[in-house]
């Protein structure tokens, strides 16, 4: 134990001289909140409870002062200028008898498990939401009338749009009327990006390479690049995660398996390829996310915030120490501008050697159009109008490069804070215009203990 204890922070000093984090110390790093509320002094808080357990998906309409809460059994739409009002109205949406039934024969938890576990709520269109929950094992989906705030008579297949575990990690959006989610669906099936209400439904590749591996989402986000984009450029959805890495320099400790925190990257206009890849991204590409000891950390939360227009579009992400250091705990927080993350999307990429079964550079001719890039006006002009009309030459390159070369790192090179003996699990940003004038980040920090 002792050795092995040794050994990380071995790993840590090579991490540290290696140039990961910066030349400060963790000492200089270890900031302390303006402002830390414990739990015990949230009484004056005002507070929401029912009957019903496991609030976890939040969809706030800002505009019409609505807080949309999913929970186990029950939609909650909520007064968001004081949610303890009373003025709540609620969907009661429990897994019926027998699916709960059918859910305790596969060997589930009765007390926790087959349960209708609300996990995604997201505006539809103009008049509706659009809801989906495990159902017991058994996910559904509901487009739901937001004024009637009723379950309609007829529910909608869920196993491609929800996981059925609901305690898999998972994120989902809908965008433009498309729905797009992230999870492993179901136990045995791979881990996936999909693309669903769209007459174009994607997937991602499961062959020869594996574009995600044993993934654990964390949150996912759009940026609306189209904007003003004197390219002709299309808005793009981010999808943050874990996964178990296969680059070269993963296999210095054998003994773990070495999960690393990752941002890849669809095009929303994509409509897979013709022949290769068909119904599958033509635009998938992922990175390396690292914060400050690459390897040991574990990503927990993502914020994204722009300041009225995507080029300012920052994220900020929580990470804590992953188990294998056991006897530590510590958390950090790192900011990624948008260029970061475009300038390791532009960059080299990697390829899977079959016999060392590792990720190295590639360095061969890479095809055009860029393998992995959105339509552009530029791709327009050379008579590529939609992903359908790729060449062949790309669709297959983009099938073995999902990966890329370059690394994401945090803004100025190192974390804005790193805190020992403390687990932070989820984040929120607001951007906030002080006294003196000038606009301030404010994170807002959960802790694991409350
Ligand atoms: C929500 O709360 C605000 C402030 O308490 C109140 O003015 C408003 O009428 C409430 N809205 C509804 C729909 O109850
Ligand atoms: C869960 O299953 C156990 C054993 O099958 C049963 O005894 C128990 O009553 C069930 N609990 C609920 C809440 O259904
Ligand atoms: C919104 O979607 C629902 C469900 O698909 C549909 O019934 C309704 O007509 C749509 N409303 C608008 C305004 O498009
Ligand atoms: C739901 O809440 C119960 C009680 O707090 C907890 O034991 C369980 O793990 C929760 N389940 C999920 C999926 O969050």
């Amino acid at each position: 134990m002792r050795r092995r204890m040794a050994w990380y922070l071995l790993v840590l000093l090579a991490a540290a001289t290696m140039g990961y984090p910066s030349r400060r110390s963790a000492v200089d790093l270890d900031a302390t909140p303006r402002t830390t509320i414990t739990y015990k002094e949230l009484s004056d808080v005002r507070r929401f409870s029912s009957h019903a357990l496991n609030y976890t998906t939040l969809l706030l309409e800002d505009e019409k002062g609505i807080l949309y809460v999913g929970a186990r059994g029950a939609i909650f739409a909520l007064n968001s200028s004081n949610i303890a009002d009373g003025s709540q109205r609620e969907i009661r949406w429990e897994a019926s008898p027998e699916k709960q039934n059918d859910c305790l024969q596969k060997g589930k938890n009765n007390k926790t498990e087959c349960f209708n576990h609300v996990r995604l709520v997201q505006r539809l269109n103009d008049t509706h939401l659009y809801a989906c929950g495990t159902y017991a094992f058994h996910p559904l989906c509901a487009a739901i009338d937001a004024d009637r705030f009723v379950l309609p008579p007829h529910l909608e297949e869920g196993k491609e749009k929800c996981p059925y575990d609901p305690a898999r990690g998972y994120t989902g959006l809908i965008v433009d009327g498309g729905l797009y989610t992230a999870t492993r669906y179901e136990f045995r099936s791979l881990p996936d990006i999909r693309r669903n209400l769209h007459q174009r439904p994607l997937k991602t590749e499961e062959s020869p390479v594996h574009w995600l591996n044993d993934a654990e989402f964390v949150a996912s986000v759009l940026v609306r690049e189209s904007e003003h984009s004197p390219v002709g450029d299309d808005d793009k959805l981010y999808y943050f995660f874990m996964e178990r890495a296969a680059e070269e320099s993963a296999s210095f400790d054998k003994s773990h398996v070495a999960r690393v925190a990752r941002v890849a990257r669809v095009c929303k206009s994509d409509l897979g390829g013709k022949k290769i890849l068909q119904r599958k991204w033509t635009s998938f590409m992922k990175a390396r996310l690292v914060c400050y000891i690459p390897y040991y950390e574990v990503l927990k939360g993502v914020h994204s915030v722009d300041g009225g227009s995507w080029p300012s579009t920052v994220f900020y992400a929580t990470f804590t120490l992953s188990a294998q250091w056991r006897s530590m705990e510590a958390s950090a927080v790192c900011q990624y501008n948008i260029s970061e993350l475009q300038r390791a999307f532009e960059g080299p990429y990697m390829q899977y050697q079959d016999n060392t079964r590792k990720w190295t550079l590639y360095d061969g001719e890479v095809p055009a159009p860029r393998p992995g890039s959105c339509i552009t006006n530029r791709s327009r002009e050379d008579g590529y109008r939609s992903s359908q009309d790729l060449p062949n030459g790309v669709l297959d390159f983009v099938k073995l490069h999902p990966l890329m070369f370059e690394e994401v790192k945090p803004a100025r090179g190192e974390p804005l804070l790193v805190k020992k003996n403390v687990l932070y699990t989820a984040l929120a940003v607001d951007r906030a215009l002080a006294l003196d004038g000038q606009q301030y980040d404010v994170l807002f920090m959960g802790t694991g203990d409350g």
